[in-house]
């Protein structure tokens, strides 16, 4: 009986060690261990034995059955890290795998110069108008002090939809729409952005459509003195505490007197470089005070109300301010140009 039990034993380890996996593991121990396997029939059988022999076979079925069982328990054990071990390496996540990168719009470097306009002005207690871009020859011209066939058209030539309608070529218009609307009740104090249009040829400094920034204020006792500092205050706000204005004389029909303004070179501190042609200076707007007949034309009177008047161009500002060296840059949507404004 005893020599039947070690050779079950040897005969289960046998066929457990070969074992492929869990499924089979299964089968052999309901084979060896199960309710119809052989140690169960030894142990059924018992009652025939006697009384010596008992407790020594009792010793040996239950020596065999725990050695099955315990090969049983550390294959399966062996079998489960395996299968954990492999679906790890199944799943396994490359975390250097480098990440894809979220697409960041980012605000036009115009729109942003023009928000930074704004917001210096508004500082000041300006409001921010606007003026259409289709505009009628009275108030792009006629009001402004610039009478039919009057020479001074011809530095801004435009593109005519009518003998009545053209493109806008400044934003000085929106100067006399404001006063209109205002109807003589002061103070004006109003900046005006926007887009306007001259027949010119594009290259990197001149764009048949670009965009300006108007400034007007009118009042009592509003002197020239009041429109430089103005200008003053706002260059050293846009470029540094050090930038330095220079008033120049100049013609508009609708400002007398007129007056260029330069800001000192930003490249060159005003020393003289290859940007400022070695003068020190680069022009930034032109300006002056609101002519007599403007003012007399849009309901205001003369000789109670005086006013300055501003223009500049935003591109012109924008490449100053960040070093472009091409106005056409800030049409052609090019990602590589656009995308150096993302933190601007
Ligand atoms: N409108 C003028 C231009 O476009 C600029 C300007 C505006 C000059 C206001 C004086 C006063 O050239």
């Amino acid at each position: 009986m005893k020599e039947r039990l070690m050779q079950l034993q040897q005969e289960a380890l046998l066929e457990l060690e070969q074992a492929a996996g869990l499924e089979q593991l299964n089968e052999l121990r309901v084979k060896y261990l199960g309710k119809k396997g052989p140690i169960t029939e030894v142990l059924r059988g018992m009652g025939a034995l006697s009384a010596e022999e008992r407790p020594v076979i009792g010793q040996v079925v239950n020596d065999v059955r725990a050695a099955i069982e315990t090969v049983i328990e550390a294959k399966t054990a062996a079998f489960r890290q395996a299968e954990t071990d492999s679906k790890l390496r199944l799943e396994t996540i490359d975390v250097t795998l480098p990440g894809r990168p979220q697409a960041h719009g980012a605000v036009h470097p115009l729109s942003k110069v023009i928000e930074d306009i704004e917001d210096i002005f508004v500082g000041m207690g300006y409001t921010v108008e606007e003026g259409p871009e289709v505009e009628r020859d009275y108030y792009n011209f006629e009001a402004l002090n610039l009478p039919q066939n009057h020479p001074a058209r011809d530095m801004q030539d435009s593109f005519y939809i009518t003998e009545e309608l053209l493109m806008r070529t400044h934003t000085s218009p929106v100067q006399v729409r404001t006063m209109e609307r205002m109807k003589g009740a002061v103070p004006v104090k109003i900046i005006c952005p926007g887009k306007v249009f001259r027949r010119d040829d594009d290259d990197a400094t001149h764009s048949h459509m670009f965009t300006q920034i108007e400034g007007l204020v009118i009042d009592k006792g509003i002197r020239m003195s009041d429109l430089k500092g103005t200008l003053l205050q706002f260059v050293q706000e846009m470029f540094g505490k050090q930038t330095q204005i220079r008033l120049r004389p100049s013609f508009f029909p609708f400002t007398e007197p007129s007056a260029e303004v330069d800001v000192t070179c930003s490249n060159c501190g005003g020393s003289g470089c290859r940007v400022c042609k070695q003068t020190g200076w680069l022009e930034i707007l032109g300006s002056g005070m609101v002519h007599p007949r403007v003012l007399e034309m849009a309901g205001y009177d003369p000789n109670v109300y005086s006013g300055f008047a501003f223009g500049m161009g935003v591109e012109r500002i924008a490449m100053l301010k960040y070093d472009i060296d091409d106005i056409r840059h800030f049409y052609t949507n090019d990602l590589r140009f656009l995308q150096q404004f993302v933190r601007v």
